[in-house]
């Protein structure tokens, strides 16, 4: 297929996918409304469609909760085709059905973003709208993902983290009890080949976590203290301190002195906090099970995004542009989702091994800004090169550019449109 082709495709895919106003990531597989996946999404409908492009996160914060946290999966009709549906959640935060923690907050970086491209001014006045939904949601996460104050986000459940199956939880993840666990019937394995998704093990103790936070209502403070998993996770903490940046950029667009001061603090908490993940003889920023202040031992895609965070001092940089290349002599596309020097490395399993469109696309942002763009452009070359061999699968083998997981997936459609496309690289030039 030719690249003209493959961008009609991307946008009948954004358009498929859309269920009026929001779209969910595939068919079959995720049939709701997924965080992340969602803001993503708007990117690829603002190469098209600006308004579409808002609406997408408009009604993500829809389903924000009264406590300020905007859920990883909305729950807006019943689907049986999938597990954990919401009556296994069993929550009450807010005003749609949805589950109970949250994902990588990338909405401020992706909002800001609509804002620069949009000439029309329309944007700043959406962006306003969205602007106490963000603080809210940032407040949310500082309090309850951060309750000491150390500067670094952990997440309180595998799927958290949006890098769901990734070999640092493993550890933290065996410690969790199973208890409290109905009988129950996993549909994932139905959508896809039971090889690249998690092992039942890890499944019951998924939903053991899920039992212990219900346990307690839900109620953050106390999921903070008691939830049996508590990790600080390089990706989300890279995303939010990011995020900061960019909610700074707009609030002072927008004139709101208070904010401002108040988005200064955090970004200053989080650059000294985030800093404390890096091991120094790996060479990178990992994961810290908080529960036992133990520090994981692999590189995951999630790395290479202090840059795109903005911890783009001398010896962060030429740390990852170091491991960039060993791990480009290793595989022929990059980013792998984990190291693959480590044992734990599988190139098919999902978040062990895999690459994932839009994380190679926040890598590349990060490279780009911090003048590197030779590497910055081979990843997009290669995101390029994986989905015009594979199609706009869920994600790609690293090594022989298989697709795997869904297919006709929304996010990797919407990264094609607004990044890796040709045809984009040359309108931008
Ligand atoms: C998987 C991914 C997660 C994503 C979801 C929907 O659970 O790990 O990041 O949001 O699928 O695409």
């Amino acid at each position: 297929m030719s690249d003209t082709d493959l961008d009609t495709t991307a946008r009948t895919i954004l358009t498929e996918n859309d269920q009026g106003g929001y779209t969910i990531p595939t068919k079959g597989l995720y049939p709701y409304q997924w965080n992340w996946d969602s803001v993503f999404v708007a990117l690829g409908f603002a190469t098209f469609d600006q308004d579409r492009a808002w609406r997408e996160i408009e009604m993500l914060f829809e389903g924000q909760w009264r406590d300020g946290m905007v859920p990883h999966i909305l729950f807006r009709k019943d689907d049986p085709s999938y597990f954990p549906g919401p009556s296994v959640w069993g929550t009450d935060g807010g005003p749609l059905p949805s589950s109970g923690h949250s994902q990588p907050p990338v909405a401020a970086s992706v909002i800001r973003d609509l804002v620069d491209t949009d000439p029309s001014g329309s944007a700043l006045e959406r962006a306003a709208a969205l602007l106490p939904g963000l603080m809210q949601w940032h407040r949310w996460f500082l309090s309850y993902r951060d309750p000491k104050s150390q500067g670094v986000l952990a997440v309180i459940h595998p799927w958290e983290s949006g890098r769901d199956n990734l070999p640092d939880w493993d550890d933290a993840l065996r410690a969790v009890e199973v208890k409290d666990i109905e009988p129950y019937e996993r549909k994932d394995t139905s959508h896809v080949d039971p090889a690249m998704r998690p092992h039942k093990e890890d499944y019951d103790r998924y939903l053991s976590i899920m039992s212990a936070c219900r346990n307690v209502d839900w109620d953050p403070a106390k999921v903070a203290k008691t939830c049996p998993f508590f990790v600080a996770d390089p990706g989300i903490t890279f995303i939010f301190l990011r995020a900061n940046r960019d909610l700074l950029n707009l609030a002072e667009r927008l004139g709101k002195t208070e904010e401002v001061a108040e988005i200064q603090n955090w970004i200053a908490r989080m650059e000294t906090g985030a800093k404390t993940l890096w091991h120094d003889e790996l060479k990178a920023h990992v994961a810290v099970d908080q529960r036992t202040g133990k520090m994981t031992n692999g590189i995951s895609s999630a790395s290479f995004l202090a840059l795109y965070a903005g911890l783009a001092d001398e010896h962060t940089i030429s740390s990852l542009q170091a491991h960039f290349d060993r791990i480009a002599s290793k595989v022929r596309y990059l980013m792998p989702s984990y190291d693959p020097d480590h044992e734990s490395y599988e190139p098919l399993r999902y978040w062990r091994g895999p690459v994932w469109a839009m994380i190679n696309y926040m890598i590349a942002r990060g490279f780009a800004e911090a003048g590197d763009a030779v590497r910055a452009e081979k990843l997009r070359a290669d995101t390029a090169a994986l989905i015009e061999t594979s199609g706009f699968a869920e994600y790609f083998s690293p090594e022989t550019a298989e697709g795997a997981g869904g297919g006709t997936f929304s996010w990797t459609a919407a990264i094609w449109l607004t990044w890796a496309s040709p045809s984009h690289v040359e309108k931008a030039a």
